[in-house]
């Protein structure tokens, strides 16, 4: 373990947000990566255009999917998606906390039925955009950070390998479930970048200080002049904290 507590990570640690209506603009954006420099996230808009195809285009193209449909149901339910997420390919794949123990341990059991190839299961603790009084209209009257700790710790118990966080919430995460939890990271905003609707934005390095295992980097990628250099931007500032507190 390095000296700024970074958790080791096989391969790239960005997570490009392909937050895109169509699936021609995906690929032409995709056609300019390398699956050596980061991995891809498919959200539910692009999903539910371009679906499974486009899923079996990327990881075909040798890249690793994370499939960010945060699955929220009856066990039973939750388990055959997490199922058919496997048998697809993907990398990761993500439920929300807030569905129960029950629900995350089924998640978990379909998941490795998948065997070697089976995807990383992670949750999604309380999304960004709830705030305490949406907590409370839902009847948790708890306020966002407690609410956070409380899930991560539920998602741990049931045996998934990681949370959904802020970058700012990964130091406390980490000094409350250790180094073995995988923390996954939006709000990315390398200096200078437009924080667009991000409120809670670090910078990669400092979230990779902060104990991120991956960011999800979306528009500083997808909107930037020329995505392989933003990328290699990112990468490069990433490489630099790594490389100092190995
Ligand atoms: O463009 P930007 O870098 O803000 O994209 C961030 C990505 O991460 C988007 O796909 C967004 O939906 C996702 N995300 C987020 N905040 C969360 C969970 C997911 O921004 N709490």
């Amino acid at each position: 373990m390095s000296e700024l507590n970074i958790p080791a990570v096989r391969g790239p640690r960005v997570v490009v947000a392909l937050d895109f209506q169509e699936a021609r603009d995906a690929l032409s954006l995709v056609d300019q990566l390398d699956p050596t420099q980061c991995r891809l996230k498919v959200g539910k808009e692009l999903f539910v255009r371009a679906g499974p195809a486009l899923v079996e285009k990327l990881t075909g193209r040798g890249f690793e999917v994370f499939l960010d449909l945060k699955f929220h149901d009856i066990p039973n339910t939750v388990a055959g998606a997490c199922r058919a997420a496997a048998q697809l390919g993907v990398w990761m794949v993500n439920v929300h906390a807030s569905g129960g123990r029950a629900m995350m341990e089924a998640a978990r059991e379909a998941v490795d039925s998948a065997g070697a190839s089976s995807p990383l299961l992670i949750a999604v603790t309380v999304l960004t955009s709830s705030s305490s009084q949406v907590l409370a209209e839902t009847g948790a009257d708890t306020d966002v950070g407690r609410q956070v700790l409380r899930l991560a710790r539920l998602s741990a118990d049931a045996g998934l390998d990681g949370v959904v966080c802020s970058a700012q919430e990964a130091v406390e995460l980490r000094e409350v479930l250790g180094q073995a939890p995988l923390l996954v990271t939006p709000g990315i905003r390398p200096a200078g970048a437009e924080s667009g609707d991000q409120h809670r934005i670090l910078t990669p390095a400092a979230a990779i200080a902060a104990g991120s295992s991956f960011l999800v980097v979306g528009r500083p990628v997808t909107r930037a002049q020329d995505p392989v250099v933003a990328l290699e931007q990112i990468n490069r500032e990433i490489g630099q904290v790594l490389t100092a507190g190995a």
